[in-house]
């Protein structure tokens, strides 16, 4: 079950409704931990990670039944304040749950998330916004320890990097705080932008989210609510690239094409034909793609780290030489020795990747080294004329909802094997 086999070569066509964001859910679900009661969230993506964070939500006390994509939580009972660690070690995101506990329970022990295949992942941005909402924290053999026994207090917050994971923590740690907190250097992902909407929705007072200053001034409680998750931009740039590198046109529906940035320039500008409307983006692709020269992953609105390594994919089927650089996390290449088994020429050195189109791909056996980086290496397959075997597919499966049933209905030969 963890590896896929695709018979690539063919070109996709067809439209897709755009799922859910992973990265939208994750911290949504984790923020319906602060309401005494039940919460319903649609358009919650059938994907791993969503299912580790129920058995987290679960383990705490939280009553969550799952109807296809929508998810109610019923967090009107007694609350945990510890997540064990090995639902911590599930996925990196679970210390998206550290504020919401801490203002629900005044109290959060977790586990330091450690490391992943894209980098050492610190947390340090997020200790040290909790710390100055006034949260007294200890570590002891991996666990950290939160403790605001008399409830937290708002403050002023200066993020010294725009760290999406933490903007979201100290969020959720300063709607049922005392008095008025400000994030400075906020991330401005619209992940952040459904969060505040998410919370102002229960009745906390955010505003500004999507900006780099987040103010938030703390209510004393909150109501349950109902919630729809916006499309997930990273899931529908993948899939826009998948008609690109196929030579086919794909269609991407219910999404929101602002989400996406400068992607669709981009493809635009390797030679693909784009076309959008208020809800939807469709790609056409070139005869074959040309380089953009360079590309640099920025925080949003910036080209999205996500798409490095599917993007990186496609540029290696392109004419000319591109450069790519990964400015987000310091080791987010690990798929490159994987994708050079389908022929693709890249050399990496540290954040930066030189990309020496070829004229096309074949097929290979490869193993995927994380999320991203496993679809980048699924594009490779669909492009190379023959069969192909990507492994890991279990990664795959923690950002991309059944992916060879999503494919397929696009005209891909891609099957799960046991
Ligand atoms: C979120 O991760 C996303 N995950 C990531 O998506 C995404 O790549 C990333 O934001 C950047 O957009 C979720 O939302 C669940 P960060 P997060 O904190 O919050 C450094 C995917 O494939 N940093 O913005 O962990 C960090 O080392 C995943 O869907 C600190 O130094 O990202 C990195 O270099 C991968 N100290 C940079 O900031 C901290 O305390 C960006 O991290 C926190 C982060």
């Amino acid at each position: 079950m963890n590896t896929l086999l695709i018979r690539g070569g063919r070109p996709l066509y067809g439209e897709l409704r755009c799922p859910g964001a992973k990265n939208s859910a994750l911290p949504v679900l984790a923020a319906s931990l602060l309401v005494p009661g039940e919460t319903v969230i649609e358009g919650v993506p059938a994907i791993a990670d969503v299912e580790s964070s129920v058995r987290i939500l679960r383990h705490l006390g939280a009553i969550c039944t799952l109807r296809g994509n929508e998810l109610s939580v019923d967090a009107g009972g007694e609350i945990a304040g510890a997540v064990p660690e090995e639902l911590m070690r599930e996925m990196r995101s679970s210390f998206i749950f550290l504020g919401a506990l801490l203002s629900r329970t005044g109290r959060a022990e977790i586990s330091a998330p450690g490391g992943c295949e894209i980098g050492q992942r610190p947390v340090d941005l997020h200790l040290y916004a909790i710390e100055r909402l006034g949260a007294k924290i200890t570590h002891e053999a991996g666990v950290i320890r939160c403790e605001a026994p008399s409830g937290l207090t708002g403050a002023t917050l200066h993020l010294s990097f725009p760290s999406v994971g933490a903007t979201e923590n100290a969020m959720l740690a300063a709607v049922l705080a005392k008095g008025e907190t400000n994030i400075e250097n906020a991330a401005r992902e619209p992940e952040i932008s459904d969060l505040a909407d998410f919370l102002n929705a229960m009745g906390a007072d955010v505003r500004g989210a999507g900006g780099s200053s987040v103010r938030i001034r703390g209510v004393t409680r909150l109501r349950p609510t109902r919630h729809k998750i916006i499309p997930d931009r990273i899931a529908a740039a993948t899939f826009l690239l998948a008609g690109a590198i196929t030579g086919g046109s794909v269609r991407v529906t219910d999404l929101i094409p602002g989400h996406l940035g400068p992607v669709p320039e981009l493809l635009e500008r390797t030679g693909c034909r784009i076309l959008t409307d208020e809800t939807s983006v469709a790609v056409t692709a070139a005869k074959r793609p040309t380089s953009v020269g360079t590309v640099r992953t920025m925080p949003y609105p910036g080209f999205p780290t996500d798409i490095q390594a599917p993007f990186t994919a496609m540029l290696g089927l392109s004419k000319g030489t591109s450069v790519m650089i990964e400015t987000i996390f310091e080791s987010r290449y690990k798929y490159v020795a994987e994708l050079t088994r389908f022929g693709a020429k890249i050399r990496t050195d540290a954040r930066t990747a030189v990309i020496e189109g070829v004229d096309r791909y074949h097929p290979a056996c490869a193993e995927s080294p994380d999320l991203r980086g496993g679809a980048a290496l699924v594009l490779a397959a669909l492009a190379a004329a023959g069969e192909s075997r990507v492994s890991g597919a279990r990664l795959i499966d923690r950002g991309y909802e059944h992916i060879e049933t999503t494919l397929g209905a696009l005209g891909a030969d891609i099957r799960r094997m046991d």
